[in-house]
């Protein structure tokens, strides 16, 4: 039988990208988003392996153990989880919506955290029947310093980062690799979704398809971090040397518009 890789934010840019390299990696999929349309035309796309859609908005509090019910329900058990769906938004703390910023850490670290939850005892009994097991989660480079102009969204990966890192030492040994990508800009469709186009930021972004095969080929080798791209590299490893008010006001720089 096939392994099941469950990719959530398959209907757009880097999750769609996932979704294309776990199957031609022979991979059958579940994939979820709100976007249903999206998700159909992946199902169609991808013909030569099993596609499960599973609709669902992520920044619902009980989302996770939905999808983990549902899956449960068909009999499928999900071998790779990418917790990929995720989204930021640019201005001020105080002058973005509170709703918003709280489906944003709904969905970014909560359901991210919920879903790990719920897949990871059917990972553990796949690994130790010596099939491939893990979770790939997609942080930033954001994770590496704050953001001022992204705030909530920086915390975010940070956490997203930070949790990762200790579950793969809790999972040490256990058969179930905890990656965790940490992109910079990259061309998809979250500038405009975080409102943010016209951010310096944007200018240097990498194609979607090459953050996605570095991101599914670092997790097949059991890498714990995958940055993506030499200067996304040697950010990361700057700003754990800066003091972060310095790494902080680089960041808000890159985060601004002004030319
Ligand atoms: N692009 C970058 O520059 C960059 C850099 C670093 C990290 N990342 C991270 O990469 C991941 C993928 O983003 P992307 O760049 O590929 O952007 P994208 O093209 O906007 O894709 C975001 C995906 O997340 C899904 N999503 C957002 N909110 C959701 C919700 N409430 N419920 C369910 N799904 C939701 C979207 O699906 P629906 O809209 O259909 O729900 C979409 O499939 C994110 O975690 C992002 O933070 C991106």
């Amino acid at each position: 039988m096939k392994p099941t890789a469950l990719i959530t934010g398959a209907s757009s840019g880097l999750g769609y990208e996932f979704a294309r390299l776990f199957a031609a990696n022979g991979y059958d999929l579940v994939v979820t988003a709100r976007n249903e349309v999206k998700l159909q035309e992946l199902q169609n796309e991808l013909e030569h392996v099993d596609v499960t859609i599973v609709p669902k908005d992520l920044s619902q509090p009980h989302s996770a153990e939905e999808l983990y019910k549902e899956l449960d329900s068909k009999d499928i058990q999900v071998n790779v989880l990418v917790n990929n769906a995720g989204f930021g938004l640019t201005g001020a703390f105080d002058k973005l919506s509170l709703q918003e910023q709280q489906d944003m850490m709904q969905v970014n670290m909560t359901t991210l955290t919920d879903l790990t939850y719920w897949f990871l005892p059917e990972m553990k009994k796949l690994a130790n029947k010596g099939e491939p097991a893990g979770v790939l989660n997609v942080a930033s480079t954001a994770a590496f310093q704050p953001g001022p102009g992204m705030s909530v969204y920086y915390a975010s990966k940070a956490y997203v980062l930070s949790f990762s890192e200790g579950l793969a030492g809790e999972l040490k040994g256990t058969g179930v690799n905890i990656s965790t990508l940490c992109p910079g800009a990259t061309e998809t469709n979250f500038f405009k979704t975080a409102r943010g186009e016209k951010m310096k930021l944007a200018a240097s972004a990498m194609s979607a398809t090459v953050v996605a095969k570095a991101g599914f080929e670092g997790f097949q080798k059991g890498q714990r971090i995958i940055i993506p791209g030499r200067t996304n590299a040697a950010g990361a490893v700057l700003a754990k040397f800066l003091p972060s008010s310095i790494s902080a006001k680089i960041a808000k720089n890159l985060n601004s518009t002004d030319s």
